[in-house]
């Protein structure tokens, strides 16, 4: 149904109460509703998948069991489609039958990166952002009711389990309102800041998850690699706002095409986590230089896992690399948020 018409037929519905409340959720939003009831234990997450190349690590992911899958950006590639163009290629995901039966079984939420938002790099000055997000959210199902509809961007909020054993996970959209040429470069713009930190201040969350489709720890950044080291001023502000809160933090990001762990120490001594998952259908390894690197870099076909154990009086968090293409755990990080 064209997307219009079903938000029409949605207003209609909400003032003629009659109209079945169950027509207007996607099974999806069903699913995430049911699971925002959960507590959140194992979470999976990837980036960088070439829709025209092998999809099998479907199968591998769904062996893990995971309650939510996260994409975090290069979900396709589609560098200078037209929409038309680019609603084919995410159709074609859509109609890959290893990746049908993952999301029949695993709901998914998301945000996009550079090779599915428009091309290589691409910025906030691209013409058809608006009809780019409208495809992008309409294969993530996203529920016709979720309030990224009506703001500008992609970046979104959610939050799972019951007090004490609760999630939120905050999606960044680090494309529709970056900004390279402003004297003061700006990667979230001034509206998503807003948001971030009014999320992140009035949390009543015991994990806050972050995705980042861009790297944020990596202090390695030049013309063709991109990071939040790209933008001081608003990777400083980022650490900041981490720094002031007391709630165990992980950042999850993609885009490099390696895999990475990163524990940094905030200045005021809390520690924060990075898992970067970025390659899903290709990946290279290559060691830049980094001081909070946990260990060596993923180099092979790779996914982002997240377990949380809520037995403790904290949650247990840990971090995983896994293959795509076996069963294999390429690096596990144990972490401990206590300063
Ligand atoms: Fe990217």
């Amino acid at each position: 149904m064209d997307r219009r018409l079903f938000v029409r037929l949605g207003l209609m519905a909400a003032a003629a109460p009659l109209f079945p409340k169950s027509l207007l959720a996607s099974s999806v939003s069903d699913r995430l509703n049911v699971l925002s009831e959960e507590p959140l234990r194992r979470i999976a997450f990837g980036s960088c998948n070439d829709q025209t190349k092998n999809q099998s690590h479907w199968s591998w992911i769904a062996r893990e069991n995971p309650q939510l899958w996260i994409w975090l950006g290069d979900n396709i590639y589609a560098d200078r489609a037209t929409l038309d163009q680019r609603r084919d290629r995410y159709q074609s995901l859509k109609n890959n039958p290893d990746y049908k039966k993952f999301i029949d079984q695993v709901p998914v939420i998301g945000t996009w990166d550079d090779h599915d938002y428009y091309n290589e790099n691409a910025d906030g000055s691209y013409a058809d952002k608006d009809g780019s997000k409208e495809l992008m959210l309409e294969f993530m199902d996203t529920a016709w009711d979720h309030p990224v509809w009506a703001r500008p961007g992609v970046f979104q909020s959610y939050g799972f389990g019951p007090v004490g054993q609760r999630t939120q996970i905050i999606l960044l959209d680090l494309r529709y309102f970056q900004d390279r040429n402003k004297n003061q470069k700006s990667l979230l713009g001034e509206l998503q800041w807003q948001f971030l930190e009014d999320e992140i201040r009035s949390s009543t969350a015991d994990l806050i998850l972050i995705g980042s489709s861009l790297n944020v720890c990596s202090p390695v950044v030049f013309a063709s690699l991109e990071g939040w080291q790209a933008f001081p001023a608003e990777k400083q502000r980022l650490y900041n706002l981490l720094a002031s809160i007391d709630k165990p933090c992980v950042l999850m990001s993609g885009d490099r095409h390696m895999g990475e762990l990163y524990r940094i120490i905030l200045p005021n001594g809390k520690p924060v986590y990075e898992v970067m998952a970025s390659g899903l259908t290709h990946a290279i390894g290559i060691k830049l230089p980094s001081k909070e690197r946990q260990g060596e870099p993923v180099g092979r076909k790779h996914f982002g896992l997240i377990n949380i154990d809520w037995t403790s009086s904290g949650p247990d968090v840990q971090l995983r690399l896994q293959s795509a293409e076996r069963s294999e755990v390429y690096h596990s990080l144990a972490t401990n948020f206590a300063f």
